[in-house]
């Protein structure tokens, strides 16, 4: 293991709170699509013809058979060691906290608890007109677009652009990331707001920012530990330095 690798371990085994924040690039491994690497879903696909509210209000049926989907994809995969190196993570320190980006709920599936879903998740949906909010698993869907016993249109229950945060998800994790001692970005390109600020607010309370991804992103330039390379490999070595007594 390379010293910069093994030096985070020794980091977190002093840390009372850990504060994580993942992106795409976490579930990567496990067969899910990022969104803006060469192979990622906005070089296919527009970001304002499927996940803005004014597409769903256009054509609900095209974004839901994108999000059904997507549903496919996800419910074929499982998750992978970086999910797991986290759930032991979280058993490990004293105060942790998940905040992902994600919404395919791999982070859940592997058991992590103290979790902060930022942009929602796509086994929920919620009623156009009543607001309410149900899971649902079906894959594919039966019928689409889904509408709500009410008569109205089902939407998925995540964040489009152009969508505010919820206020309580929100004040959340900026809470979290301001208490934390070692903040870590994974898999993420840091390039939407709000969630590109958490490592800033939280170098800017003294936290220690590492960043583990492949390759350089907007935050690289201002975190104190960029490791290179893939959360499925790192995050299990900085586990095992943590989990040594
Ligand atoms: P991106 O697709 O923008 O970035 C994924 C990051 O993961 C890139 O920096 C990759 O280098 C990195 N990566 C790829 N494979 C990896 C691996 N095995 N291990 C570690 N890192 C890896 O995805 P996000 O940053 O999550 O929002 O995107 C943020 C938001 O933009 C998403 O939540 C979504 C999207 O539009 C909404 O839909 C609101």
């Amino acid at each position: 293991m390379d010293s910069a690798t093994a030096a985070i371990g020794e980091r977190l085994k002093r840390a009372r709170s850990v504060v994580v924040l993942t992106g795409a690039g976490v579930s990567a491994e496990s067969g899910i699509p990022t969104f803006r690497g060469p192979e990622g879903l906005w070089q296919q696909y527009k970001p304002e013809d499927l996940a803005t509210p004014e597409a769903f209000q256009r054509d609900p049926r095209l974004v839901w058979q994108w999000y059904d989907w997507r549903r496919q994809k996800i419910a074929r995969a499982s998750p992978n060691p970086a999910h797991h190196a986290l759930v032991q993570m979280e058993r490990i320190v004293p105060e942790f906290a998940l905040v992902t980006q994600n919404i395919d709920g791999l982070h859940r599936l592997a058991g992590s608890q103290r979790l902060i879903e930022l942009h929602g998740c796509i086994w929920r949906m919620r009623c156009q007109a009543e607001k309410t909010v149900r899971e649902n698993r079906e894959v594919p869907l039966r019928i689409i677009p889904p509408r709500c016993d009410c008569g109205s249109l089902l939407r998925p229950d995540v964040v489009w652009f152009g969508e505010p945060l919820s206020v309580e998800t929100q004040v959340q994790a900026f809470a979290v990331a301001e208490s934390a001692d070692v903040f870590l970005t994974v898999g993420t390109s840091a390039l939407v707001q709000p969630a590109a600020l958490l490592p800033a607010v939280a170098r800017e309370r003294g936290a220690f920012v590492v960043e583990i991804n492949p390759t350089s992103t907007a935050i690289t330039p201002f975190v104190d530990s960029h490791l290179q390379g893939q959360a499925g490999i790192l995050l299990p070595k900085i586990l095992s330095i943590l989990s040594k007594d």
